[in-house]
């Protein structure tokens, strides 16, 4: 349909109609899902009548194709414009296949790794019914002590922006309307959710406007110049006020300024949430602000449906408002092409065949190559070799809990174990299964002696997945104590100790380093978990990640990032050991390990770096580094550009990642990358929240982490 005929449609829609397209419910509540019995208690509670429910507009997370395909078929012959229901869900890195966790994917700085996960994800997810994903989330992350670190792809504002326009382009493909194995993308959560007080899940935000618009904006842009065709609003107030009712943050910034027209939706009950927030008294309050504001989708609570009818026949909201909520639904929906076909193909085509498929295992194989990283490799003691007698200790030994907590679709018995993976490939395998938080000392003896039959440990040590993602904040990043205690009696039988990581959040891990000769951070892998483990420790495949979030040396140490502002008192080499800086008596400023920062298997030589010294304003900067593998083994290397404004009229970072790219080179070969450092990346917010570019020095850092650079000054003329 085209915009006249939408036109046509809304004209015809009653006020009840178009008040039911503006709320988002879960599959119980509608007719031809087996659930569909229990909903006599929840329908009283949201205050649902039977015609709200055929006039509904949108399912949240429905459980299998034969129920959404069942509930489309009962909605169609009920409803009265014959407007198809529109099928949302959570798919964050992998439908059925699960990927690596956002965080992870962060890590493999490869665009086509973010793009493809949300490629596969959406060819499963559509097999599946749904059409929209609520993803990908953007948030800037800085405070692991935040559960929802998981999810995001880390600290860095360019990274984030690339790697969301990325899963956005792989989520939606081309032609969305036409191709039915892609999803809608719904970037959340908008906005500044990242940024709880003390890591504290749901907790507030508080942030000056120019700290906002400089670091926490520009991913949602990003996923939103890509096309994303849906935001959804975060829990959390900003400037003051919750996001689900702020209107200078979703109609000024979001609709104004970042001229986004397609459907906001709120978080799981945010609109009702407001009254807890104490900036609306009752439903009515809270249905009226979150509509001022520019919600068009409540999830899950029964604010608009009960109050919207009497706030626009009493005159306290135009109908136009509804009209134009109501409108961009219609609009997504044929977008999705659902007014053509509300089965989106799957009435004919069973689909089956393109979930879990040997291929998609791949991809998860593969992107999980990709986003792991090498923190250490003492004495070379990896890769493995098949000869080697080795020994899997710890609670991820042999454990298929590696998906990560944000699984909605995806089952744990798909997942391949530690112990799959490399049990009978080596001259000896010895696996001692562990408790996570309590190892009792018959078990370290266990563990104590297969270390010390084994010519190489392979300790599989982490978290258990749902002690991250919502509604996980911890304390203290710290494992359990057992794991460390197990790492020292391991260490203490042999030191050959190559110590795989499994978290959703940079943890303490000072204990597990001292006491490993290698150390290698896989997140939570996903699907394929074990055979990517497999494939990186016995160099089959070259470690290549880079940390997309620093790992703090402990939790005091919190928050700490790369880019963070120099301070009145900087503490250098040179002044180190004075009293009066910014530091800590009892740690270093450094973190254990920096943004940026994985290792390899092989070496890469940087050289022949070409910088101008001097560039006029509103000029791009072009830089260009050749880098060589001069190794044994082919590799990737991620060659970062940062940049310093020394002297500004605001306080600029220490640095900040402006370009990366993601290079393979086979044994001996170079290649010369080049970078163009635009007007933009040169320019900041000013407190006024105008944008400037300022003539003076900066510096240029070139190198394979955050730290490891080499930098050159650049004078910026008028
Ligand atoms: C949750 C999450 C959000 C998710 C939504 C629907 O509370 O905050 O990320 O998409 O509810 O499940």
């Amino acid at each position: 349909m085209d915009k006249n005929q939408l036109e046509d449609l809304l004209g015809k829609m009653t006020l009840d109609e178009k008040i039911s397209q503006m709320m988002q419910l879960s599959p119980i509540f509608f007719k031809g899902t087996e659930m569909q019995g229990e909903i006599t208690g929840p329908m009283e509670e949201l205050n649902l009548t039977e015609s709200i429910i055929q006039n509904a507009g949108s399912v949240l997370g429905s459980s299998s194709k034969k129920d959404m395909l069942q509930i489309q078929e009962e909605h169609m012959k009920t409803n009265r414009l014959g407007i198809p229901l529109v099928f949302m869900a959570d798919i964050i890195h992998g439908h059925k296949t699960i990927f690596p966790i956002p965080l992870a994917l962060g890590a493999s700085f490869s665009e086509e790794v973010a793009s493809e996960m949300a490629r596969v994800s959406a060819l499963e997810a559509t097999a599946s019914g749904h059409h929209v994903t609520f993803s990908p989330m953007v948030d800037l992350v800085r405070d692991p002590r935040w559960g929802r670190v998981m999810e995001s792809t880390g600290e860095d504002p360019h990274l984030n922006s690339r790697l969301g326009a990325a899963m956005v382009r792989g989520y939606q493909g081309g032609n969305l309307q036409e191709d039915y194995t892609r999803l809608a993308a719904c970037v959340k959560h908008f906005a500044a959710y990242g940024a709880p007080q003390g890591g504290r899940e749901y907790h507030t935000v508080d942030m000056s406007k120019r700290e906002f618009y400089q670091n926490y904006l520009p991913a949602y842009q990003a996923a939103l110049e890509a096309g994303a065709k849906m935001v959804m609003t975060s829990f959390n107030i900003l400037e003051g006020v919750p996001a689900t009712m702020n209107k200078w943050l979703n109609r000024d910034v979001l609709r104004q300024e970042l001229g986004f027209s397609g459907v906001l939706i709120s978080d799981w009950g945010a609109v009702k949430e407001v009254i807890n927030h104490g900036t609306a008294a009752d439903t009515k309050e809270a249905a009226k602000g979150a509509l001022l504001a520019g919600v068009d989708l409540e999830m899950m609570t029964e604010c608009f449906i009960t109050n919207l009818k009497e706030l626009v026949e009493t005159g306290e909201v135009s109908e136009g408002l509804l009209d134009e909520a109501v409108m961009r639904m219609l609009v997504l929906k044929e977008e999705l092409g659902l007014f053509k076909d509300p089965y989106r193909g799957l009435k004919r085509d069973s689909r089956s065949g393109d979930i879990l498929s040997d291929e998609n295992r791949q991809v998860a194989r593969n992107v999980a190559h990709e986003s792991a990283v090498l923190l250490k490799n003492n004495a070379n003691i990896l890769p493995l070799a098949f000869n080697q007698k080795i020994a899997l200790i710890g609670p991820l030994a042999d454990s298929q809990d590696v998906l990560g907590g944000w699984v909605v679709y995806g089952e744990q018995k798909d997942a391949v174990s530690m112990a799959d993976a490399f049990s009978g490939k080596f001259s000896a395998t010895e696996i001692v299964s562990t408790d996570y938080e309590q190892i009792s000392e018959n078990v370290l003896q266990e563990a104590e002696t297969a270390a010390k039959n084994a010519d190489v440990v392979v300790l599989c040590v982490g978290e258990k997945s749902e002690w991250s993602g919502e509604a996980a904040s911890l304390a203290t990043i710290r494992l359990p104590e057992a794991q460390y205690e197990l790492a020292k009696r391991v260490a203490k039988a042999n030191s050959a100790v190559v110590t795989v990581l499994f978290n959703g959040r940079p943890l303490d891990i000072h204990d597990l380093v001292d006491h490993s000769e290698a150390v290698l951070d896989v997140f939570f892998p996903g699907t394929e978990a074990g055979n990517a483990i497999f494939d990186l420790l016995t160099g089959e495949v070259n470690p290549s990640g880079k940390l997309s979030m620093t790992i703090p040396q402990t939790t005091g140490q919190i928050p700490i990032f790369y880019n963070e502002l120099r301070t009145g008192r900087p503490k250098t080499a040179q002044n180190a050991g004075e009293k009066y800086l910014s530091q800590y008596l009892d740690i270093p400023n450094e973190p254990l390990f920096p943004f940026g920062f994985g290792l390899s298997y092989t070496n890469f030589v940087l050289s022949e770096m070409e910088v101008a010294d001097e560039i006029a304003l509103a000029d791009t900067l072009h830089v260009k580094v050749t880098v060589q593998n001069t190794g044994e083994c082919a590799g990737s290397e991620v060659i970062q550009v940062y940049l310093q404004d020394i002297t500004a009229s605001v306080s600029r970072p220490l640095k900040e990642l402006k370009a990366f790219q993601k290079v393979r080179l086979e044994p001996g070969e170079k290649t010369t990358l080049s970078f163009a450092l635009t007007k933009e990346d040169f320019s900041f917010y000013l407190p006024d929240l105008t944008v400037v570019q300022e003539a003076g020095l900066h510096r240029v850092f070139i190198g394979t982490s955050s730290v490891d650079v080499k930098s050159f000054e650049v004078r910026v003329v008028r």
